[in-house]
């Protein structure tokens, strides 16, 4: 349920007095907010930002809150946050100020009234959770507590290219000698994984499973939001021997689905198996996720898709990348392409980064921070 609706809150924002703000409002944002909020974010992360894909999804969550800071009327500012982990965390995302507004305390004033925002209506949150990167302003990281940190890189992929690059990853892997086979994971499946302590305590870090850009913990609430993004699970068993009996004569690992359609009560892969199930518990293998594509500013058809990888093992993590692309390419709407973000733990950096050599580079952030404050 939406707590009540926040009061509007004037401010007058003049610390930054060298260029004063005329009096400006925080109130929530609305779906007649949306163009106005979309022309403050023009260039946001090079053009890949998710924020007008998801806007209006977004305002029918009731465990979401966004607001828009406005000055004389007009939008300047947007930031929002979602209640996770059973009620207990807010994550924040999507913070953004007008370019012609920044250095002026609206960043600062629309945190502020999220943060009392959150005290006065989810008394049960105790934190607030974001991510970071390594252009974060030291002034945030240290008043933060940094909880984890990963690798990022990004790549951008033409749709006319897209086949011949994944020929060339499939090259490269063949190369590295045996394939471990991902299968995809069935909703019953992944939440065996969540209830395996070696998987929350070694697969994923600091019990934190980060999709994209979104952190989330293990808590069992969590995976119902996952489903309706439409995240596609892939594991792997760390023995290749182990991944060929699961994975069988099929091609693919995985039955393609709509970019949204949620994860699929029973995959014909999974079905396959052999008992006991896939996910082994006396080793933690590798699990990957993949966002399905979706589209972002940049024009053009491109899409945004992200491959979160959990695990420490260098070749399943690019086999890992290699299956994620080709089950996005099934769905990838023709023309256009795809900017494709991975995630990774650091020690797999060097040899992912070795591993997408020949795709072109998209962004120049390569390091996601995972960072918390209290209440
Ligand atoms: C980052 C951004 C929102 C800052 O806006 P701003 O109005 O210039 O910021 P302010 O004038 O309020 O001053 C800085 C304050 O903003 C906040 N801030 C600045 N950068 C931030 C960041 N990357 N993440 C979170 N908060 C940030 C802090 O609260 C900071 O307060 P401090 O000076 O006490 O540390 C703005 O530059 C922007 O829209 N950038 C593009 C989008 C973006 O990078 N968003 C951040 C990550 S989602």
């Amino acid at each position: 349920m939406h707590s009540e609706p926040p009061e509007v809150v004037s401010l007058h924002l003049e610390n930054m007095s060298e260029n004063p703000l005329p009096d400006a409002q925080i109130l929530p944002a609305t779906a007649r907010d949306y163009k106005e909020v979309m022309s403050i974010s023009k260039g946001i992360y090079c053009g890949a930002d998710p924020l007008p894909s998801r806007y209006h999804e977004w305002l029918a969550d009731p465990k979401r809150e966004m607001f828009v800071a406005k000055s004389e009327g007009k939008v300047v500012g947007f930031m929002s946050f979602l209640l996770v982990d059973d009620g207990t965390t807010a994550v924040a995302e999507a913070l953004r100020v007008a370019p012609w507004m920044r250095g002026r305390g609206i960043a600062g004033a629309i945190q502020q009234f999220s943060l009392d925002f959150l005290r006065s209506n989810y008394p049960g949150a105790t934190r607030i959770r974001f991510s970071g990167t390594s252009e974060t302003p030291p002034t945030i990281m240290s008043r933060c507590r940094k909880v984890h940190s990963k690798s990022l890189i990004s790549v951008v992929i033409p749709y006319e290219q897209m086949e011949e690059k994944i020929k060339l990853l499939e090259g490269r892997l063949e190369g590295v000698g045996g394939r471990r086979l991902p299968v995809a994971l069935s909703p019953s499946e992944v939440l065996r994984l969540f209830e395996d302590p070696c998987t929350t305590e070694r697969l994923l870090p600091k019990g934190l499973l980060i999709q994209s850009w979104f952190p989330l913990s293990t808590h069992r609430s969590n995976l119902e939001l996952l489903r309706q993004r439409g995240v596609v699970w892939l594991y792997s068993q760390p023995s290749a021997s182990i991944s060929e009996i699961c994975t069988g004569t099929h091609d693919s690992p995985y039955t393609p689905q709509e970019p949204s359609a949620p994860i699929p009560l029973s995959l014909p892969i999974s079905s396959s198996l052999p008992n006991p199930s896939i996910v082994s518990h006396t080793s933690c293998g590798f699990l990957s996720l993949g966002t399905p594509p979706f589209p972002v500013p940049l024009g053009d058809g491109m899409c945004r898709f992200d491959i979160d990888l959990f695990g420490t093992d260098p070749v399943s993590a690019q086999s890992h990348v290699l299956h994620q692309l080709i089950e996005m390419q099934r769905v990838l709407p023709a023309g256009g392409g795809a900017v494709c973000y991975l995630f990774a733990e650091t020690s797999l950096f060097p040899e992912l980064n070795q591993f997408c050599q020949g795709l072109e580079p998209f962004y120049k952030v390569i390091e996601q921070h995972v960072l918390e404050i209290e209440v």
